[in-house]
């Protein structure tokens, strides 16, 4: 170990030097918000300081900036005083009792007309988003209401959350409010990752969410597709306003994510009629909401009404319950994922539920099974997590009639018959047959599934017969297969295998993002494909990476370090990609793919109609010059949409989804090339 002494001066100095600048710019950063280098040089100087103390560990002072808060995993969160408290709402689950409180709200405010906007509430996390001179400054959790949790850095990843707002919106300290949400999808995705990680399922996107921004690594938040919508402003920046749905156009206006589904109802019959609509259509969304706010429209109004210590008097939530249904569980069956973890799931009696006809549901793992003492032959209370996976609540205890049979979980993979193990730290139990047919053909699935090499036309039940006739032993094989071997399986004919085979060449020209997430590698999910593709120039370069220089790629941890090194060790996994790349895959980065890290990081931007100053490709090279990403199409993912002259649909839709639309000049202005002096330079 380095004592005091060993420490050569140039390390001292250079340390000593690091320091200073590091906090230099955490005080630019934190305090002033006047940022001087991109979080990327931060993240580089943060880095050397780290490997100079973790050489000669005499260098490290209690001053360090690698000692508290930084980029890196932080032992807490910092206390936040919210200069206006965060109230929340009071709740009704009946139109009676909104009807009670529209007469309580109108006898307040004698001979008045009273106009509602009722807006989607969004079942997620409250934060507390604080600009400067229309930089994000400050993200924090609501906490009691009072003070709440520093959460800039993990807020910070979130890719709709604007670094900058538009040149439109006031240039002095304002502070949203909004609630942070996982999508339905991205939840169902985690949960699914958890699930064959062995680790512990959220019970909902909302503590997905919750548990998402409170991850003390920025990075691990990074990887989560977090949202955001935003619904109020303060009350001095309010004070320039003049209704509710003002405050919406306006923060909109500004480049902040408001939710486009909102209505603007001149009595209470409106907004009755509001919310028999989403009832039903709610179930369409793609992220969770767990009922309506309705708010009295003028400011003015809502200030003369006031509130109580918790909650405002100007609004209410309408609140949904929770859908569940009653049904029989007939028996447990095990499934055997990818990564070899056994999952119990619940073959049910078919039930119609929020929607749709459920008759599986997934019971995560043993430890689930257990607590809520499940057993076949149950009559079980069901409900729709994140509305998508149908979760078993618990047994109808009083319905039981003895003949009711717990659940053990096998102690051999039912695929394979091999023994099966529960690793220490896991709650899961797992097969740890490599060969495991289960395994392969979820392998095999997840290669082939859209968003990897989306090879079309290979489905579970071909996967299934290719793996049982022994066809393909890993998914190098699938490029060996020839029209002749197909035609022979059920349900093939002639010209779907010929479909097959050139669905499988034409895979072969997948980006190197697509391939490096479709190989498996336990936690690289789709989005890390992308990232890791942006910093390899090919796979071999990967395969070959340390796990040190991995983790110094922005987005990939320790962990997800660790796995790749892991994977690309096994001599199977090198078997393989050989395979693959005698079959003439494409292993390498195609120029689109490869990145730069810049002011528009993970920032993803439409071009639609015509530009007048600019070619498409130039414009487009400015976007992908600055880190972001040019995009054909127009989705919630989507941070900015430049129109011209002649655009169309795509337009439509970004402002239905309440997506920021640049004009050709704005966009110049946002890519430093400014035609006219209005915007203050960084
Ligand atoms: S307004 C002072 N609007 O619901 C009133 N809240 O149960 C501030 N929420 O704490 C809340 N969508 O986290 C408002 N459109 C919306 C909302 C919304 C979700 C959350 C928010 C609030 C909680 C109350």
């Amino acid at each position: 170990m380095a004592s005091k002494t060993s420490v050569p001066e140039t390390a001292r100095r250079e340390a000593e030097g690091l320091r200073r600048e590091l906090n230099r710019h955490n005080r630019l950063y934190y305090v002033l918000a006047e940022p001087e280098i991109s979080d990327a040089e931060y993240d580089r100087l943060y880095r050397r300081l780290q490997e100079l103390e973790a050489r000669y560990p005499a260098l490290i002072a209690p001053d360090s900036p690698t000692q508290r808060v930084g980029g890196e995993p932080v032992d807490g969160f910092a206390p936040v005083r919210h200069a206006e408290p965060m109230l929340s709402l009071d709740n009704t689950y009946s139109i009676e009792d909104l009807s009670e409180w529209d007469e309580r709200v109108r006898k307040a405010l004698p001979g008045e007309p009273v106009a509602y906007t009722v807006e989607l509430k969004i079942d997620g996390v409250a934060v507390a988003l604080a600009y400067r001179n229309r930089r994000f400054t400050l993200g924090s959790t609501r906490g009691d209401g009072v003070i709440g949790d520093d959460i800039t850095r993990n807020v910070r990843t979130l890719r709709s959350l604007p670094l900058t707002l538009e040149p439109q919106a006031p240039a002095q300290d304002v502070s949203v409010r909004g609630e942070v949400f996982l999508p339905k999808k991205a939840f169902q995705e985690l949960n699914r990752e958890k699930e064959e990680a062995g680790e512990k399922v959220f019970a909902n996107p909302r503590n997905a969410a919750a548990g998402s921004l409170k991850l003390l690594d920025p990075v691990q938040t990074a990887q989560r597709p977090l949202a955001l919508f935003v619904y109020a402003v303060d009350e001095k920046t309010g004070a320039r306003l003049k209704t509710q749905s003002g405050v919406l156009d306006s923060l909109a206006a500004w480049g902040l994510p408001v939710n486009p589904h909102r209505a603007r109802c001149q009595d209470l019959e409106a907004v009755k009629r509001f919310l028999q609509t989403w009832e039903s259509r709610r179930h369409q969304l793609p992220f969770e909401i767990d009922g309506l706010v309705v708010k009295v429209d003028d400011l003015d109004q809502q200030k003369r009404l006031g509130a109580t210590s918790k909650s405002p008097r100007w609004s209410i939530a309408y609140k949904y319950a929770a859908e569940q249904a009653k049904t029989r569980l007939l028996t447990i069956k095990i499934q055997v994922g990818r990564t070899g973890v056994l999952t119990p799931v619940a073959e049910l009696e078919p039930v119609f539920l929020a929607g749709t006809t459920v008759s599986r549901a997934s019971l995560h793992n043993e430890e689930d099974v257990t607590r809520k003492d499940i057993r076949e032959g149950d009559l079980v209370v069901i409900e729709k997590a994140g509305e998508i996976i149908p979760q078993v609540v618990g047994p109808v205890t009083e319905a039981r009639t003895g003949q009711e049979r717990k659940f053990q979980m096998p102690s051999a993979c039912p695929a394979c018959g091999s023994e099966t193990v529960k690793l220490e730290d896991e709650v899961a139990w797992r097969c740890l047959n490599p060969a495991c047919p289960a395994q392969l053909k979820g392998t095999i699935r997840h290669f082939a599934q859209r968003g990897a090499m989306d090879i079309e036309g290979l489905g579970e039940a071909l996967v299934d017969q290719l793996v049982e006739k022994q066809l393909v032993r890993d998914y190098g094989d699938l490029y060996c297969l020839t029209a002749d071997q197909l035609v022979p399986l059920e349900r093939m004919a002639e010209k779907s295998a010929e479909n097959l085979v050139a669905a499988l060449q034409a895979s072969k020209q997948r980006p190197l993002g697509r391939l490096i997430y479709a190989l498996g590698i336990p936690l690289v999910g789709e989005h890390a494909g992308e990232v890791l593709a942006a910093y390899y120039p090919g796979l071999s370069a990967l395969a070959d990476a340390q796990p040190e220089v991995l983790q110094e790629i922005h987005e990939i941890g320790p962990k997800v370090a660790a796995s790749i090194h892991a994977f690309f060790s096994r001599p199977e996994t090198r078997a393989v990609v050989a395979k693959l790349e005698k079959a003439g895959v494409n292993l390498r980065q195609l120029p689109e793919e490869k990145a730069v890290q810049g002011e528009f990081s993970g920032k993803i931007f439409v071009f639609t109609g015509e530009l007048e100053t600019l070619t498409r490709s130039q414009a487009e090279a400015r976007v992908k010059s600055k880190g972001g990403r040019p995009a054909g199409s127009v989705s919630k993912n989507t941070d900015y949409v430049v129109a011209g002259p002649g655009a169309g649909s795509k337009l439509d839709k970004a402002k239905k989804l309440g997506i920021p639309v640049l004009s050709e000049k704005e966009f110049l202005k946002l890519v430093g090339e400014k035609k006219t002096a209005s915007r203050p330079s960084r």
